[in-house]
């Protein structure tokens, strides 16, 4: 398949460059700047983007276009930091500007039908900036702040942009891109759901022969797209697992059944352990060793199930993209410790399986397409995220049977209504993206309620109760790594309370959770 290799220069946005690139059907995929030749040649790519970085190209060790790229001969797009050291290798000049630029921009673009001439506003962020433009480059568009925003050698078929197409805050950026690795690289757009269902389902069945694959399948969208991808290529072979752990939410186990048999005419082992896990977290109050007990204890479960079916050599795993490039990028990876994150479905380590990930190069919107056009039910595809513990780290303090069937009711009686409100679901997350929306109708990325281990004093029917309180959690964001708390409107907050406190036994007081992430964190535990 045509592609096109992406040189990660250290960029927050390198990822996100591989997705506008995908988005317009062209396969890609991400390099660490110094990657080795072998690697990148590899994927045969019909041309380089160059990513943005955080040096300048003076900097000791500040990372360089390796020779190799140059002699392949291909079109090269460079972006920002790309551009600078596209620059500084080809013989021009890079400096410091006096000020750093960041934010919008203007940009008059100097020549009809290049590159950049459907642009004019567009998103900065560098410090340098280049000063002389390197033999065979002309400038292709210009800024108040820079003669040379955009520069370009015809013959060669390099570029360079000074400012950022691949985020939403440079209109038309899509474009540029998509010109680059279409017109310029003369690659065909063959990156379909269609055409990944078909490589998929063939490197499957290459892969496992006519051996039979085990899959645990969460409820979640990548466990279970993976399944259903397995299951096209080998259809029995597949044994998909849904462990049923006490901790789900209301009716979740019957609705991944019910997507998995009906759907997809796949049949779903339900191993029912809700006693297994709860009898092992009484008592436990510690959030990262309730995290721990659940992850052990999921292990345990599965592998008993693994035994009994007689140990199958291969087990498929939901790992997407965003995962593998994110544990090998360079100075990244670095972050702190908050929380464990347990994905339930996880390798369990000393167990010997052969691993099938066929989401393996999939960004979670393909990972969807994907799964609609295998006819995975839309509830199921557009699910919000759900953490692996499950329940147990939204039940602040002890999980016990009656508390955790409790937060369930709950939960459900404010998804019921968000979702009647046009809150949830595919609609919400595609006009999010398009950005049309204003802040108070924003829609929701995920909405839990968590039960606290608080008990106030109240009053129904003139008796004094003294129950425990329910904190609505709701918050928008793009990528769950930082995250604004919802502007739901009060109405339909007053809604959710109101039924909350009449409908579930045990609650007398609810409250909305006002804090962004950071400072907070999107879950409570
Ligand atoms: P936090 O609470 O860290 O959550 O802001 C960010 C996103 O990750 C989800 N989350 C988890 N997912 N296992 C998972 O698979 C976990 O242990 C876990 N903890 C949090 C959380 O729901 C949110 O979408």
């Amino acid at each position: 398949m045509d592609s096109i290799a992406i040189l990660d220069f250290g960029s927050q946005y390198a990822q996100i460059i591989a997705r506008r690139v995908r988005e317009a059907q062209v396969y890609c995929e991400l390099f660490p700047w110094d990657a080795p030749i072998e690697k990148i040649l590899a994927l045969q790519p019909k041309g380089f983007i160059l990513s943005g970085g955080p040096k300048s190209v003076y900097e000791e060790g500040a990372p360089h276009i390796q020779d190799f790229i140059f002699k392949t001969g291909l079109p090269i797009l460079g972006i920002c930091y790309g551009m600078q050291a596209l620059t500084h290798a080809l013989g021009g000049q890079v400096d410091s500007s006096a000020q750093r630029e960041y934010g919008p921009a203007e940009i008059e673009a100097l020549l009809p039908d290049s590159l950049v001439s459907n642009l004019s506003r567009v998103w900065m962020s560098h410090g340098d900036r280049i000063t002389k433009l390197p033999d065979g480059f002309i400038a292709l568009a210009a800024s108040g702040n820079s003669p040379f925003a955009a520069m370009g050698d015809m013959k060669r078929k390099y570029f360079g942009v000074q400012f950022h197409p691949e985020v939403h805050h440079t209109p038309n950026g899509e474009k540029l891109l998509k010109h680059f690795v279409l017109e310029i690289c003369g690659v065909r757009p063959t990156w379909t759901p269609a055409s990944i269902i078909e490589e998929s389902v063939e490197r499957i069945r290459k892969q496992v022969g006519d051996e039979r694959v085990l899959a645990a399948v969460s409820g979640g969208v990548d466990s279970s797209v993976a399944a259903a991808l397995v299951h096209k290529a080998i259809g029995d072979q597949l044994v998909a697992v849904f462990v049923d752990t006490g901790l789900l939410r209301k009716n979740e186990g019957e609705q991944v059944a019910s997507a998995f048999r009906r759907h997809l005419g796949a049949e779903l082992l339900s191993v029912e352990a809700s006693d297994d896990f709860l009898s092992a977290l009484k008592g436990v109050t510690e959030p990262e060793e309730k995290r721990r007990i659940v992850g052990e204890k999921f292990i345990r479960v599965f592998e008993a199930q693994a035994k009994q079916l007689g140990q199958p050599r291969f087990l498929v795993q939901g790992t997407i993209y965003p995962d593998v490039v994110e544990s090998s990028a360079p100075d990244r990876n670095k972050a702190e410790k908050i929380k464990t994150h347990h994905n339930v479905g996880g390798l369990p380590e000393d167990m010997q399986f052969e691993l099938v990930e066929p989401l393996r190069y999939l960004f979670k919107d393909e990972v969807r397409a994907v799964g609609e056009a295998l006819g995975l039910p839309e509830a199921l595809v557009w699910r919000q995220p759900f953490p692996g513990p499950g329940l147990t780290v939204r039940c602040l303090g002890e999980v016990t049977p009656e508390r955790a069937a409790r937060l369930r009711a709950a939960d459900a009686i404010l998804l019921e209504e968000l979702s009647r409100a046009g809150f949830l679901g595919k609609r919400s997350t595609v006009i999010r993206q398009t950005g049309s929306l204003s802040p108070v109708q924003q829609m929701v990325s995920q909405a839990f309620v968590v039960l606290l281990p608080v008990r106030s004093v109240g009053v129904m029917g003139d008796q004094r109760t003294y129950q425990e309180a329910a904190a609505i959690r709701a918050v928008t964001t793009e990528d769950f790594m930082t995250a604004d708390w919802a502007r739901l409107p009060q109405d339909l907050l007053a809604k959710v309370s109101n039924r909350i406190v009449n409908e579930v036994d045990g609650i007398n007081r609810v409250v909305y959770d006002i804090t962004s992430k950071p400072p907070a964190t999107i879950e409570w535990e």
